[in-house]
């Protein structure tokens, strides 16, 4: 089976895809006009978020058999699409979530004790010991929006940490660690609000300026799902008038973004969608993109 590595994936991925018999070719840089070309050839992709996987490629490739989606979105492939063509369309959903639940929390940690702000004012040569009074996390309400596999990774964490959670998800029942509420309960009671949902047509937005003004006031809130489930216009001016005290953000509506209207706030925090960039995650991404291939091309008989 010739599979077209389409994104960066980990080297020992590679070489155990090699070594149970794939053919495998990185062209990890490859263009969205190169691939109608070189794609073709080859029975299977594996993509991250880079490379878009939409109807026309779909059809310029009659041979694709399978595509592999390192990682857990799967907004960047026309996944119904695919199907109806008889392509199979995999991700590696658990892979990455404790990354992103650890970047969650230190972004919680960071927000309580100014650790952004203290570390600019040092570096400009300051001494400002009275200016940075923080809070603890601990005693104060989690709001966990979306409790599937990252939500329940910071739930853990965050119980850790003597936090109370509280998450909204209409589509967990009988998960019994975590205070199930209403969508209302979430936005009202958390003095910290994480977003942990897909983004689709049901969430668009689902944080905008009506959540925003029942929130606590100096609420905190942290989104590292998807850009499109906080109206950012609405974030922006619930920071400017204090409402909300500080935001986290590793995703955006558009990507990439450069010179973002949030990033002129002081209270914005922020990283250019790496939640799931560690070494380990990249490691059990790849892990799992090898196995699930190698498993595809022995039921299939490749
Ligand atoms: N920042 C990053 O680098 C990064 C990395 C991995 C995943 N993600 C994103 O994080 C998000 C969560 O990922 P996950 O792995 O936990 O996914 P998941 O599928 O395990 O969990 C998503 C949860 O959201 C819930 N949900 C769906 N619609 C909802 C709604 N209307 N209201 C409340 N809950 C709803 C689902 O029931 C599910 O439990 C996704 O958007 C994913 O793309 C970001």
């Amino acid at each position: 089976m010739k599979i077209l590595i389409c994104d960066a994936t980990d080297a020992s991925a590679i070489a155990t895809m090699r070594a149970a018999g794939l053919e495998v070719d990185v062209r990890d840089r490859i263009t969205p006009e190169e691939l109608p070309e070189v794609l073709p050839a080859y029975d299977g992709m594996v993509v991250r978020s880079r490379t878009q996987v939409r109807a026309p490629l779909i059809d310029a490739t009659p041979n694709l058999k399978v595509i592999v989606r390192g990682g857990v979105g799967l907004d960047n492939i026309d996944v119904d699409y695919a199907l109806s063509k008889g392509i199979v369309v995999l991700n590696t959903p658990a892979a990455s979530s404790a990354s992103v639940a650890e970047l969650v929390l230190g972004y919680m940690f960071a927000m309580a004790r100014h650790i952004y702000e203290t570390t600019t004012s040092m570096k400009a040569g300051k001494w400002e010991k009275k200016k940075f009074k923080g809070d603890e996390l601990g005693g104060k309400i989690l709001g966990i929006l979306g409790l599937g596999n990252i939500g329940r990774e910071v739930a853990r964490r965050a119980k850790a940490l003597d936090m109370t959670v509280i998450a909204y998800d209409p589509y967990v029942t009988g998960f019994k660690d975590v205070e199930m509420v209403s969508l209302d309960e979430i936005i009202a009671r958390s003095d910290y609000l994480t977003l942990h949902l897909p983004h689709t047509e049901e969430t668009h937005h689902i944080i905008s300026t009506p959540e925003f003004e029942k929130m606590k006031p100096g609420v905190r809130v942290i989104n590292c799902a998807r850009g499109g489930v906080i109206d950012e216009d609405a974030l922006y001016d619930a920071l400017v008038s204090g409402k909300v005290a500080g935001a986290a953000l590793d995703v955006y509506a558009k990507e990439p973004c450069e010179g973002h209207k949030l990033f002129t706030l002081d209270q914005v925090i922020g990283s250019p969608h790496i939640g799931a960039a560690t070494e380990e995650a990249q490691g059990r991404v790849g892990a799992e993109v090898a196995a699930k291939l190698i498993e595809f091309a022995h039921q299939n008989r490749f």
